[in-house]
């Protein structure tokens, strides 16, 4: 799909990987909108956006609300007249151990709360995001592509009980999407970045990010601009549908 004049939506596009591959999409003269939370991340990424010449439009969304996903993406088509691409990106951590033992004793667990913050942000949001792209993308009748964002961490990662079954379930949902919306000119593909240099990591101590360096071959974080070449790419290779491309500088749990 040729990027140019066509019309892309990206959940958490306000700021992290969702500003970079709006503005990776706005430099190939693609029209973005940008569903998040936050009003002032989403004034700042569009003023970016317009500044490459193309036209950019924020939606204040919770993506765990069945109702904003639908209210959003209604306006998204009612204001540009389209929707080619969806990106199912925003997403949360609350990491913990499943069970936290300290001399013997059991002192912490993974709360409900967290287990549910994250299924519902991650997973739901994902499922929400894609299913109501699909149905507008089908009946706007120009195909379209579903990009989701999982993780390296699909795999397993201690601590992350909570986001590695999220993660691995948008991987799960991704192959079955490339399944049924085929027939429809529709492809999905996912992108499983490892640790990439955004707000998301600044919960995590200095020692912790060290440690997370330590294990990439690379040596390094990811760049959002390298997450977002790999979305532009799921978007321009028409024969891409179904996979998970893994870009974590050679790291794997
Ligand atoms: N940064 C990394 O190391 C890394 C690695 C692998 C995967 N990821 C994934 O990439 C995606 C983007 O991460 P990031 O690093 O840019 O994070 P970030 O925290 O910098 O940005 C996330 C964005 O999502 C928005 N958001 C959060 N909850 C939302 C909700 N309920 N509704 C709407 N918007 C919401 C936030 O406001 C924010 O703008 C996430 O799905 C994350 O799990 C990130």
């Amino acid at each position: 799909m040729l990027i140019k004049d066509k019309v892309i939506a990206i959940t958490g596009g306000g700021r992290g990987l969702g500003r970079a591959m709006a503005l990776a999409f706005a430099e190939k003269g693609g029209h973005v909108a940008l569903l998040d939370l936050n009003q002032a991340d989403l004034d700042e990424t569009c003023a970016l956006a317009t500044a490459q010449g193309v036209r950019a439009s924020g939606y204040l969304t919770n993506v765990t609300s069945e109702a904003d996903v639908t209210a959003a993406l209604d306006a998204v088509v009612r204001d540009f007249g389209r929707l080619d691409v969806m990106v199912n990106n925003a997403g949360i951590t609350r990491d913990g151990l499943l069970v936290k033992v300290k001399d013997g004793q059991v002192v912490s667990k993974m709360s409900l709360e967290q287990w549910n913050a994250v299924i519902a942000v991650d997973l739901t949001g994902v499922f929400l995001g894609g299913r109501e792209a699909a149905e507008r993308m089908i009946r706007l009748g120009n195909g379209g592509v579903i990009i989701n964002i999982t993780s390296v961490s699909r795999a397993g990662n201690v601590g992350q009980t909570n986001y590695s079954a999220a993660k691995a379930g948008v991987a799960a949902m991704t192959v079955v999407w490339a399944k049924e919306l085929a027939r429809f000119g529709i492809r999905a593909g996912a992108i499983a970045p490892g640790f990439c240099a955004t707000e998301i990591l600044s919960a995590m101590k200095p020692e912790v990010l060290e440690k997370v360096t330590a294990p990439v071959p690379l040596k390094r974080l990811g760049k959002p601009e390298e997450v977002a070449h790999t979305a532009v790419y799921i978007v321009e290779n028409d024969f891409f549908s179904g996979r998970v491309i893994d870009l974590d500088g050679g790291m794997r749990f």
